[in-house]
């Protein structure tokens, strides 16, 4: 059930009043039951001959052309596809921050379509964090405030918000610049921001389009390890990459061209440890086993 609005909100932007009920309840952690193990294990993702067509004007771009996707629960699932090939196209449908021009979509078994708008945002705001090339952060805000705006919505009181904001940037390193602004962070310090502010909601789905397409090799690492134990707390992640030594730390990897999935390669099954955690080296003080404190 979701906590009441407080009255400490009421400077803040909002959206609309809290429901009574949640459209869809949280499961109470990440982790999928045991029981969901092997070949009956929940799916995250369903995604049934999609496409996606964009008119621009007289011109149609075939985005996507009857795209199918099933992803499991817990599993880490790297996208690639050269530019144009759908790749984000692909992502924002499954952030449902678009609608797909024909097939359908299900996340965690609910058929988007069948979902208003307010329906929409509660789910994104409760289920899926994303994560951007470009960080996304509001400029001349600390990254403790940027952190806390996704909690602006969950009816929490100031110093819970706060507590959390303080937690999740704890769990990626991040304890130490907590009142930086954007422009006094590096690229890899800023992302890792970017990453805190999509796991602060404890949602179980993350979503990253080129989350290290503009980090170096360390901070790549860094990011990296972060998703593997995201990933191994149960989370899904699902991350665009042009990078194939990045694809290499997931466990499956499904190659999009022209708007078809012209490949799916497993590297392990999906209730395996992520590779990532075992391979790469600690750096950044990016904790090694730190669970997120991001309650539910
Ligand atoms: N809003 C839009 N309107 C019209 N065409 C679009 C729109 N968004 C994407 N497209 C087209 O759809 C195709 C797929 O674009 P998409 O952004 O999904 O590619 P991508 O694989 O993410 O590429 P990149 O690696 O460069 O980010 C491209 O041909 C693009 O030009
Ligand atoms: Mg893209």
């Amino acid at each position: 059930m979701r906590a009441p609005r407080n009255p400490d909100q009421g400077a803040r932007p909002r959206l609309r009043p809290a429901r009574e009920r949640p459209l869809l309840e949280r499961a109470p952690s990440p982790r999928p039951p045991a029981s969901a193990g092997g070949r009956g294990r929940p799916l995250a993702i369903q995604v049934r001959e999609v496409v996606k067509t964009y008119e621009l004007g007289q011109i149609r771009v075939r985005a996507l052309r009857r795209v199918s996707l099933q992803i499991e629960r817990g599993d880490f699932v790297a996208i690639m596809g050269s530019s144009g090939s759908g790749k984000s196209t692909l992502m924002n449908i499954l952030g449902c921050l678009d609608i797909p021009t024909a097939g359908s979509y299900l996340i965690d078994g609910v058929d988007v379509s069948t979902l208003d708008e307010d329906d929409l945002s509660d789910l994104r705001s409760r289920k899926i964090g994303f994560v951007f090339q470009s960080f996304n952060l509001v400029s001349r805000t600390s990254a403790v405030a940027n952190v806390e705006l996704p909690l602006a919505y969950a009816g929490l009181d100031r110093a819970t918000r706060r507590q959390r904001a303080e937690d999740a940037l704890r769990a990626v390193g991040m304890g130490n610049r907590l009142h930086h602004q954007s422009s006094e962070l590096s690229g890899g310090q800023q992302q890792r921001v970017a990453v805190a502010r999509a796991i602060v909601t404890n949602p179980t789905l993350i979503l990253a389009d080129e989350p290290t397409g503009n980090l170096d090799s360390h901070s790549t690492e860094d990011v990296l390890r972060i998703f593997a134990r995201l990933n191994g707390e149960g989370r899904t992640v699902v991350l665009i990459t042009h990078e194939p030594d990045v694809a290499e730390q997931a466990k499956r990897v499904v190659s999009l061209s022209d708007g078809r999935v012209v490949e799916d390669r497993r590297v392990t099954a999906a209730h395996d440890a992520p590779p990532v955690l075992g391979r790469l080296k600690s750096s950044h003080g990016v904790p090694e086993a730190l669970t997120p404190r991001v309650r539910p």
